[in-house]
């Protein structure tokens, strides 16, 4: 156990492990000591002086953030000499400041605001001229005004420690000194905004939220990032039905404040003036628009006829949609349209993983885990381009607690600037390496082991015959695409396999089979685009119904599209990558569109389909009751927190079709159908980029 000291703050007692900044014990005692350039979690740069504290036995005011605390301490935050300190920093800190609060984007969140307020005298000493300099463009995400900028390098420190990207530094001296971009005069960086996130004042602003609201006019709205599938929170901030930023500032959530450049600005899918709004129905060859009614009407009868004429169904789900629009939609196609030929994009092999980890407990990685484990390994991978807050957390664990990264992947990533080893070896051919990190990985007290889709069938069940044969706890990750890819297997969007994995009767068609299939009268695609890169369906003369948010490849080719909402227009959960369960709220609302959820109830209810209530909250209850795993406590959701689903417990006896794995291959600045149509994706300039390049 640490070493221990008390001290005493303000007069009460606290007990910290030696070491322990004075800011940060007097967090833990409950007394907030000021500060701009500190930064929990990043290292100290004692450069601001806010935070000096008043010390007994100490001739002069200490910085508490580049102090330890020690036994018998006896410190004091808010003496008068130390309240007389903070005014006279702030008062040198708006010497240049331009005090343009009232149109500055940082007004009512400003920590200089805030902190002028609580302790800054009332008028200036300072009558010259202030010195300026001009506000600059880095990108089309970042803004950099260096008037306003007070110095504390909390941008430049996450950029460099908790990205590893280092596209920031500093400029000239004294009154002149300026933050610069890594190119001079823009910016080449991951364009994550995080900089932006931190930065106290407004320096640095957002190029999707500059001068657009005033903070307190937005609603908050928590919901879960839709473009990946690492889960991470983020906060919408919608105004008048539009979303104007989202962000996570107040650190919940299972990434803390972290987002990646699709979770902090490619939001703008959703206003996309792409989108559809009205449904359409193909006419004289032609897609042409349609009430709801008529076209449900449409589908109804279309389907029905199908129905009575024992007609062959297929369906495709989604890798976006809730679990309740997953689990719904298998009950759809299965009770319903009573077919088994139901499949979805598979982007990870998780039926292998979870057959061969089946009767353990807590097998199974958190994200969390990433960051507390002793090792971890990444097999067939480029994290930090495909699964961004996993890489953030991995480089914080090594940052914190010095946690080794091994990787094995087809080419450079960005993990080898600090990986413990790196090997190199051509995809499907990783698991081949393994022997060689053996005496590495068995002396570690536990290992994290993170594949990706290269990684399938047998591979996936020698990669568990290795960890086993370790000799230490193996935790697992297979890394998915999508926002909702794992839940759409636990849900069932499977040929084979029903909700929790329960295998079917007799199984249906897997995707391939169903594009492949001559005969198919109806084909249901419900999110996905299968006709992608030109594959086309063997079954040309199928009714194709197609739910989407834009005329992609396969809505172009349907008979009638239904215009469906966005994640971060509907309320439901999801399950990401590790399988933590995490709820999502809606927060704008898009004229004209429905949820798959509703859709699939109307057209349930047209069809006389007798599958349950269409509401999220009842398909939930009913997935706590029947799905394995998800029984899943509430007040943890509720209280928008992450539930692992624990679908461990049984196996999976029947073929995990390894082929049908693949990887959409999306990197850091594309995400699919999504991405394409967020016009701030696709004109950063580091779009569409390379997987594995250093
Ligand atoms: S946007 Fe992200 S990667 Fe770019 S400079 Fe800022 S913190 Fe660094
Ligand atoms: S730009 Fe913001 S975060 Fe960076 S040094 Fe200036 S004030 Fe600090
Ligand atoms: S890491 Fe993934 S989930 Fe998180 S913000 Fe980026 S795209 Fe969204
Ligand atoms: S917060 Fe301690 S010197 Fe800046």
């Amino acid at each position: 156990m640490a070493n221990l000291v008390t001290l005493t703050i303000d007069g009460r007692q606290v007990t910290v492990p030696a070491g322990t900044l004075v800011i940060d014990a007097a967090k833990q005692a409950g007394i907030d000591i000021p500060a701009f350039c500190y930064y929990e979690g990043f290292s100290v740069q004692a450069a601001c002086r806010m935070c000096l504290v008043e010390v007994e036995k100490m001739p002069k005011l200490q910085p508490s953030c580049a102090l330890p605390a020690a036994e018998g301490m006896v410190v004091h935050t808010e003496s008068p000499k130390v309240v007389e300190a903070r005014k006279s920093t702030i008062e040198f800190l708006l010497t240049n400041h331009p005090l343009d609060c009232p149109v500055c984007d940082k007004g009512g969140e400003c920590e200089l605001q805030d902190m002028t307020f609580r302790y800054g005298l009332g008028e200036s000493r300072f009558l010259e001229i202030k010195h300026h300099a001009d506000e600059k463009q880095w990108s089309p995400l970042v803004f950099y005004d260096p008037a306003r900028c007070i110095l504390c390098y909390r941008c430049i420190r996450v950029c460099d420690e908790g990205l590893g990207v280092s596209a920031l530094g500093l400029s000239f001296r004294g009154v002149s000194a300026e933050i610069i971009p890594n190119k001079g005069d823009h910016l080449e960086c991951d364009e994550c905004g995080w900089c932006i996130d931190v930065c106290p004042v407004g320096a640095l602003t957002s190029g999707t939220y500059r001068y657009k609201s005033r903070p307190w006019e937005m609603n908050y709205v928590p919901a879960i990032c839709t473009h990946c599938s690492n889960g991470c929170k983020t906060t919408l901030s919608v105004r008048n039905g539009e979303i104007i930023r989202a962000n996570n500032r107040d650190r919940s959530g299972i990434n803390g404040e972290f987002l990646c450049v699709k979770g902090r600005f490619g939001f703008d899918f959703v206003h996309s003036e792409e989108r559809l709004q009205e449904p359409l129905i193909r006419k004289d060859g032609k897609l042409q628009p349609a009430s709801w009614s008529e076209a449900l009407k449409h589908v109804a009868a279309r389907v029905r006829e199908a129905i009575e004429r024992n007609g062959k169904f297929a369906v495709i789900g989604s890798t976006r949609t809730t679990n309740e629009e997953n689990y719904y939609l298998q009950k759809f196609a299965r009770q319903g349209l009573r077919t088994n030929n139901i499949d979805h994009h598979r982007s990870g092999d998780v039926i292998t993983l979870i057959d061969a980890l089946a009767g353990r407990k807590d097998a199974l990685a958190t994200v969390n885990d990433l960051y507390t484990c002793d090792a971890a390994l990444v097999l067939g991978a480029d994290l930090a381009q495909q699964h961004p807050l996993l890489a953030c957390q991995l480089r914080a664990n090594w940052r914190h607690h010095q946690a080794p990264v091994f990787v094995i992947t087809p080419g450079p990533v960005r993990e080898d600037q600090y990986a413990a080893r790196s090997l190199r070896a051509e995809a499907g051919t990783e698991v081949g390496r393994l022997e060689e990190l053996r005496e590495d990985l068995k002396t570690r007290k536990n290992l994290v082991i993170l594949y990706g889709a290269s990684v399938k069938g047998e591979a996936v069940r020698r990669l568990v015959q290795f960890g086993d044969s370790l000799g230490i706890p193996v935790k697992y990750v297979c890394l998915v695409d999508y926002v909702n890819s794992r839940g759409a297997v636990d849900m069932g969007l499977l040929p084979h396999l029903g909700p929790g994995y329960r295998p079917v009767e007799i199984p249906g068609m897997h995707l391939d089979a169903m594009m492949d299939a001559p005969d198919l009268d109806v084909i249901w695609v419900v999110g996905a685009n299968p006709l992608e890169g030109g594959r086309e369906f063997a079954s040309k003369d199928a009714f194709l119904i197609v739910h989407e948010l834009f005329l992609t490849e396969t809505a172009q080719r349907a008979d009638v599209v239904l215009p469906a909402m966005s994640l971060y227009e509907k309320n439901g959960t999801v399950t990401n990558v590790c399988g933590e369960v995490q709820r999502t709220k809606a927060g704008p609302k898009v004229m004209g569109t429905k949820s798959d959820l509703d859709i699939l109830g109307l057209l349930a209810a047209q069809l006389g389909f007798d599958i349950g209530i269409p509401s999220h909250e009842k398909v939930f209850d009913e997935i706590r009751r029947t799905v394995r795993g998800y029984n899943v406590p509430l007040p943890v959701l509720a209280t928008g927190g992450a539930a692992p689903a624990a679908v461990l417990n049984g196996n999976v006896p029947v073929d995990a079709q390894p082929d049908l794995v693949r990887s959409s291959g999306d990197t850091l600045f594309t995400s699919g159908t999504l991405g394409k149509y967020s016009k701030r994706l696709t004109q950063v300039m580091e779009a569409p980029g390379r997987l594995f390049q250093p």
